[in-house]
């Protein structure tokens, strides 16, 4: 028995000694990267060098992250946990780590009581955690309230909760990423804890399906806003929530690929297109809502018609109306059209351009239109590139 159970030893010692030694270690300046991905770890191996400031353990099966599982390790600023199937971490398990700001436990199986709430209080500089896709069915708000310098944080966005006093401790957050995100309701009090943070991107890639005007009125130091592939909403229905953002300078907003639910339709009314001008927005992404129509008259009611540099329409059912296509003139500042591929009958237009002085589209196809209407029109002054290719075929007659 005692000499099977000597001979365990030595072979458990042994895997252990040549599965350490396929961490792979880099020096460049200051930096030493060791990277142990993907080797089948069971627990964090114990000779890496001690000197190491980036460690890659992520795609192992460590399962448990046990107390001073990486004391040793001081210089560690970066340390990758992603999918290395994590449920338990013991409350001192970074303890040691004094350098770090950037915590990746992405993909693994942690829950609200894997998290104890001390567990990232041995961490004063830790400025990116990414706690998304993990199985959180509540907000892990204990362990977020003593986090006052993280700047970005992932995280699963979980229906029908509330964010409480842990998101509204994080007041030097910029950055906020809900992944996988099941939230289905915005309403005007959704996000108020968030008031006085001056978050500036915002990503919810969600279910959502109701929205109330005010809901995003917290984020007034915005920059860049994410709400894109919520499958179940109409465009013209969310570019309400613009009305929580009125007049403020915003850099991005992406709208793409909402409203996937096959098959089906989307009218933009002047009055909600023109939501996109409540907003001084210079890009602006509306691919793949499954819009068949824009009613004109929607660019003339934007208030900040001026702010708008790049709009993308492309992969729409857009045939339009020819009004819309004559005030796009009145977008002086924009540089950046792109309204290809509507998905209608493709004719292929050979209206790709790329000239700086670019005044005029002319939307005939020689092949097909040989002997139709040529619909010329007006491009705002400032167009530096426009994408018209594979444009439906109903606006071109
Ligand atoms: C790192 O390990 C070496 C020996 O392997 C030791 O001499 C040195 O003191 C250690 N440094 C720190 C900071 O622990
Ligand atoms: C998540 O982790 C599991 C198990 O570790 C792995 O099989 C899967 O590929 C990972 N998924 C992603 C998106 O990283
Ligand atoms: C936050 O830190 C303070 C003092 O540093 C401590 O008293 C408190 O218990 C901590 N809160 C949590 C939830 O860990
Ligand atoms: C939400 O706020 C907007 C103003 O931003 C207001 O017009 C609207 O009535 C509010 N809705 C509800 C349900 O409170
Ligand atoms: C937006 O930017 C303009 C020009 O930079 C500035 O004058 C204006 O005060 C800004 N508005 C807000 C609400 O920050
Ligand atoms: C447009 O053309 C210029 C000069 O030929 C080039 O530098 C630029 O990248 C082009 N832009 C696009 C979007 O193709």
């Amino acid at each position: 028995m005692n000499v099977l159970r000597i001979f365990y030893l030595v072979l458990f010692f042994l895997i252990n000694k040549s599965l350490s030694s396929k961490c792979t270690t880099t020096r460049t300046g200051n930096d030493v990267f060791t990277d142990c991905h993907g080797k089948g770890f069971r627990y964090v191996p114990r000779n890496v060098p001690n000197d190491t400031t980036c460690l890659d353990l992520s795609d192992n099966e460590l399962s448990v992250i046990s107390n001073f599982a990486f004391s040793r390790l001081k210089y560690v600023s970066s340390l990758k946990l992603s999918s290395a199937q994590i449920s338990v971490i013991e409350s001192k398990a970074f303890s040691g780590l004094v350098k770090l700001t950037s915590l990746d436990l992405r993909n693994n199986t942690l829950d609200i009581h894997s998290l104890l709430e001390n567990v990232f209080n041995s961490l004063p500089f830790l400025r990116i955690l990414d706690l998304s896709q993990n199985n959180f069915q509540q907000y892990p708000e204990k362990v977020l309230e003593n986090l006052s310098d993280l700047e970005r944080l992932s995280i699963n966005g979980i229906n029908d909760q509330t964010f409480g006093n842990g998101f509204r401790s994080l007041s030097k957050l910029t950055y906020l990423n809900f992944h996988p995100c099941s939230i289905t309701r915005m309403d005007n009090n959704t996000f108020d804890v968030f008031k006085n943070i001056q978050l500036k991107e915002l990503i919810l890639n969600c279910k959502i399906r109701y929205v109330e005007p005010g809901a995003l009125n917290p984020f007034q130091s915005i920059e860049r806003l994410d709400i894109s592939r919520n499958f179940n909403v109409r465009i013209s229905y969310l570019l309400q929530l613009l009305n929580g953002l009125m007049d403020r300078n915003v850099t991005s907003i992406d709208f793409s690929n909402n409203f996937r639910t096959i098959p089906a339709a989307d009218v933009l009314l002047a009055s909600q297109f023109a939501m996109i001008g409540a907003v001084c927005v210079k890009e602006v992404d509306l691919t793949r809502n499954q819009i068949i129509s824009i009613q004109s008259g929607g660019i003339n009611l934007m208030k900040h018609k001026n702010c708008l540099e790049k709009l993308i329409l492309k992969e729409n059912s857009i045939w339009g109306d020819r009004s819309l296509a004559i005030e796009m003139v009145k977008l002086v500042n924009l540089r950046w059209l792109d309204i290809s591929n509507q998905a209608t009958i493709h004719v292929k237009t050979n209206a790709y351009k790329n000239k700086t002085c670019l005044r005029r589209l002319d939307m005939t196809d020689t092949n097909y239109f040989s002997d139709r209407l040529t619909f010329v029109f007006q491009l705002p002054h400032n167009l530096q590139y426009i994408d018209a290719s594979y444009l439906g075929v109903k606006v071109l007659v």
